[in-house]
């Protein structure tokens, strides 16, 4: 996933409490060649990686419970054309969220998990398409 990302992708990241989100997350860090911590942002609801000029925004929603927080705490300029997003809980944040270039959902299986992607844009779709031209590290 790290090799074909662009800036300005918004991912939402599906699926049950322990589905594998942060771990994914953390995959994708580790592609794009950051060697440093990846923690939950449980607490904090977002934490910022800075990759060179790229910024990644990694945001778990889970205990976000009143959407108009959204706006006061300036999530909004997170989402734009030189950031990468990838969300937690997305429909904790209700309609204040931006919209998805595409939809990760996580689902366990046995010890493994399995992946679904869905483009929801023109660039999610390109992402994609990107994808299958790459063969796996
Ligand atoms: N692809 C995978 N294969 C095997 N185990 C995995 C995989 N992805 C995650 N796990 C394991 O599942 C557990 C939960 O993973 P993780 O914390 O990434 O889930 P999550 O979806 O972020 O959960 P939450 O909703 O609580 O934030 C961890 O112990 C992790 O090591
Ligand atoms: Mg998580």
């Amino acid at each position: 996933m790290a090799q074909a990302l662009k800036p300005g992708l918004v991912f939402y990241l599906d699926g049950n409490l322990g589905a594998g989100k942060t771990t994914l997350t953390r995959g994708v860090l580790r592609g794009l060649g950051y060697a440093g911590k990846v923690k939950s942002p449980t607490y904090t609801l977002v934490e910022l990686y800075a990759i060179s000029k790229l910024k990644l925004y990694h945001f778990d929603l889970y205990r976000f419970n009143d959407p108009r927080e959204w706006e006061e705490a300036g999530f909004r300029e997170y989402f734009n054309t030189d950031s990468i997003c990838l969300v937690e809980w997305p429909e904790k944040a209700g309609e204040w969220l931006p919209k998805p270039d595409v939809i990760v959902a996580l689902a366990i299986v046995n010890e493994a998990r399995t992946a679904v992607l869905t483009a929801e844009t023109e660039a999610g779709k390109q992402w994609i398409s990107q994808l299958q031209h790459i063969s796996p590290a």
